[in-house]
């Protein structure tokens, strides 16, 4: 029996559901719901199921990680505030061999000075920032062309 295709996972960091309210300078009128509809259309596309999740919690992230060694083909995460501050992802992602794309909407190298470390990158296949939505959108890009 063929084996049952497993999801990438999409995950998303604190504050990143606030998104629409949240600095518009910064992030425009985007809203997590957008990110959610454009990751599924281009799923779609590409042939790949997603399996999208926000939360507000380091734990939370951390678990979704491991979980992903098992449950996903993939992950896609922008951990937000918790790139420039969580030892916990980082080794949490290097116990994955599935590919890994960090995405930023905002280029964190044109910001403030702590935002320009960022711990997820250091277990990444590949680092998207500054492009907005279409960040993720490129990402599923790539994990799609690093498939097995
Ligand atoms: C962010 C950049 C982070 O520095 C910030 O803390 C976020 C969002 C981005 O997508 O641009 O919450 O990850």
């Amino acid at each position: 029996m063929a084996e049952k295709q497993k999801p990438v996972y999409v995950l998303n960091g604190p504050n990143l559901n606030m998104l629409g309210l949240r600095e518009p300078e910064i992030y425009g009128d985007l809203t997590l719901a957008d990110i959610e509809t454009v990751c599924r259309g281009e799923a779609d596309r590409l042939g790949l199921l997603v399996d999208l999740r926000q939360s507000n919690h380091e734990g939370q992230l951390v678990h979704w990680v491991q979980e992903a060694r098992e449950s996903a083909c993939g992950l896609v995460i922008n951990a937000a505030a918790y790139s420039h501050t969580s030892v916990a992802l980082l080794d949490a992602l290097k116990l994955l061999d599935q590919p890994v794309i960090e995405v930023h909407l905002s280029n964190i190298y044109a910001r403030e000075a702590f935002r320009h470390h960022s711990y997820p990158s250091q277990a990444a296949d590949g680092v998207i920032c500054g492009l907005g939505i279409k960040g993720y959108v490129m990402a599923l890009e790539a994990i799609a062309s690093m498939r097995p």
